[in-house]
């Protein structure tokens, strides 16, 4: 029996605008893990039961792969030679792997400076041609979107119609393993793309009989880059989730349609609080994402301390989606905690820096 996953186009083909001539690019990404998160969940209300969806274990350390896989594919399929992305970071290395895969030029504008470590060394090895831009990430989508109403390149951003479509097979994996979709999803919002894409994953899956009900949508944003929440532009974003510093979120409307549908909401949660659940998750639960992945644990961890969950009757599900893999911003890990002790090179000394004698 072949029990090797093929990757989200061929496991939800049913779902996704392909058809059997489709040339496929895959790195077989999807089928992450839903890890169970009990120390935390009884540290943020008795009646919950905490799922983190570990999407940095897809093949670039990102959920962006879902929506790459589909976005290069299509590109291939219609011809494309080359394609162009702004990105904070997960997006360039998705696009650079995939596009290095399908033998396309990749292009990818990143804010100069805003980068964790890790994902400018993806697009840079992937061999994309990576443009830094003096300014912000909204600056340099705007740029994008420009070159690429001009010139034939595709854009492979999530405003292309394609990386929402992949991306949505997240909401199906959630109730295909929960066997239903949960009370609660929380997730990080950046440019708003991923919100979108998983309302219409739950809502896709319940018309077609594969799920019962649907979650309500609990979208966080960091306080310095918050623009869904504030209600209007952030011309300087700030915040040191560089993955979600972004002050003028392309798909907006979108995300607020989402959260309306859903009965949900979305709120904004500072850098001291995103670090808190950023090292509760590693040194509690053993999982390590980027601290804008930490942005959905700190957003359930301030509704708990609020009392959300506890004036809900009964049990209650919620599952975090955890974007992006720890390893990606290994800077931060190592500045906000302390950093290994030197000593000299015998037994004696290790014994005593452990106070064991
Ligand atoms: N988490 C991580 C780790 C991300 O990289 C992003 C977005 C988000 C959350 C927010 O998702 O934009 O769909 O609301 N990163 C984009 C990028 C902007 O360029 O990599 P969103």
């Amino acid at each position: 029996m072949n029990m090797r996953w093929p990757g989200i186009i061929e496991t939800y083909r049913d779902f996704l605008p392909v058809t059997e001539t489709t040339p496929v690019v895959s790195l077989q990404e999807g089928a992450t893990p839903l890890v169970p998160a009990p120390l935390l969940a009884e540290k943020i209300a008795g009646n919950l039961s905490l799922f983190l969806k570990y999407e940095g274990l897809n093949p670039t350390g990102s959920f962006k792969d879902r929506g790459m896989t589909l976005a290069i594919t299509k590109a291939k399929e219609s011809g494309a030679k080359a394609v162009m992305c702004a990105s904070t970071g997960n997006t360039s290395a998705a696009a650079a792997a995939y596009s290095a895969r399908a033998g396309l030029q990749c292009i990818v504008l990143l804010p100069k400076g805003a980068i964790a470590l890790g994902k400018l060394a993806q697009a840079l090895i992937h061999g994309a041609q990576v443009i830094a831009v003096d300014g912000n990430f909204d600056q340099a989508l705007a740029i994008a979107r420009e070159i690429t109403a001009a010139y034939p390149v595709t854009l492979v951003n999530s405003i292309n119609p394609f990386r929402i479509e992949g991306q949505k097979t997240a909401a199906f994996e959630i109730c295909d393993d929960l066997g239903a979709a949960p009370d609660f999803l929380a997730i990080p919002v950046g440019n708003a793309g991923n919100i979108t894409a998983y309302w219409k994953g739950f809502q896709e899956y319940k018309q077609r009989g594969r799920s019962t009900s649907l979650p309500r949508l609990l979208g966080f944003q960091a306080a310095g880059s918050a623009p869904i929440v504030e209600g209007k532009i952030i011309e300087h974003p700030k915040t040191l989730a560089t993955a979600i510093k972004i002050g003028n979120p392309a798909s907006w409307k979108s995300a607020e349609t989402a959260l309306r549908e859903s009965n949900g909401q979305i709120a904004k949660v500072t850098d001291d609080e995103i670090i808190e659940a950023y090292k509760l998750l590693a040194a509690a639960e053993g999982v390590f994402a980027e601290p804008a992945s930490a942005a959905s644990v700190a957003g359930v961890i301030k509704l708990g301390r609020a009392g959300f969950f506890q004036d809900i009757d009964g049990n209650v599900s919620v599952v975090c989606v955890l974007t992006g893999h720890g390893l990606k911003d290994p800077d931060r890990a190592i500045q906000c905690v302390r950093e290994p002790v030197v000593v000299p090179p015998s037994v004696a000394a290790v014994v005593n820096e452990l106070c064991l004698s």
